[in-house]
């Protein structure tokens, strides 16, 4: 597809990699709504990335048909959806998880990406055009000690990836799933700092670099799935 003039909702564009997303494609000529739960975040977002703000919780449904109003009201089309919005939970022994653990992060990283793939979805339908990118991790591919909640959490992602891919190529939607291993934003951090950034870890741009690519091929086909590793991230 091209950038140029296309219309691209970004959930969770705040910070991190939805932010150096939106400011990629906003460079490119796209318009580019993000959301997020801070308005002192989302506000200086939008004024370093050209994006257009919206607060919202993708763990709430309100929120979610909200952000769709806006869009239908703003752009009346959508091409793209990043569901990107994701957040971790505090590494656990299976001993030691519970329920609450569990619902807190699937309402954001399953139920929340679902909802907001299903609107997105139904406006693509209707379009007969469309994509979707989900942002996974190499959590959604391999499992880890203390992971349960976080792991299983975007396995559900690549599993739903999948199904979205079998029901919406007919009407020409591609979906597709970008997998991160560990990139210096500010995730996990209660304080929402962003870690420094080193020379061997991958940053934002890089995650935000292989959306656009993989946007980017011509709309007669479509990568179902990319993982991005850093070359050398041992060395100290
Ligand atoms: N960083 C990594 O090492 C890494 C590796 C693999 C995969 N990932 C995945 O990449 C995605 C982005 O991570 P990141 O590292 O950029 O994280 P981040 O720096 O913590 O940024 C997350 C963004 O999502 C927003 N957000 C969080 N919960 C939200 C909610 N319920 N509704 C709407 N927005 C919400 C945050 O803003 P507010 O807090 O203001 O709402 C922020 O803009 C996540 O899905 C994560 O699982 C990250």
């Amino acid at each position: 597809m091209k950038i140029n003039g296309s219309k691209i909702l970004i959930t969770g564009g705040s910070l991190g990699i939805g932010k150096a997303t939106a400011k990629i494609l906003v460079e490119g000529g796209a318009g580019v709504i993000i959301t997020g739960r801070d308005n002192d975040r989302l506000a200086s977002a939008a004024e370093e990335t050209g994006a257009i703000p919206f607060k919202a919780d993708v763990a709430k449904s309100e929120d979610i048909e909200r952000t769709y109003q806006f869009v239908r009201e703003k752009w009346g089309r959508l091409d793209v959806l990043v569901n990107n919005a994701g957040i971790g939970s505090q590494s656990k022994h299976l001993t030691d998880v519970t329920e609450v653990d569990f619902m807190n992060v699937y309402q954001v990283n399953v139920i929340g990406a679902a909802m907001m793939a299903k609107y997105a979805a139904q406006m693509f339908k209707e379009q007969r055009y469309g994509n979707i990118i989900n942002i996974a991790s190499t959590a959604a591919r391999k499992g880890y000690e203390k992971g349960s909640v976080y792991a299983s959490s975007k396995f559900a992602l690549r599993g739903m990836t999948e199904c979205w891919q079998a029901e919406l190529r007919r009407y020409n939607v591609r979906v597709i799933l970008i997998n991160p291993s560990e990139v210096t934003t500010a995730f996990g951090n209660p304080d929402r700092i962003e870690r420094n950034v080193r020379s061997n870890r991958l940053r934002s741009e890089e995650i935000a670099h292989t959306v656009k690519a993989s946007l980017e091929m011509d709309d007669r086909g479509f990568i179902p799935e990319l993982t991005v590793f850093a070359t050398n991230p041992w060395e100290e």
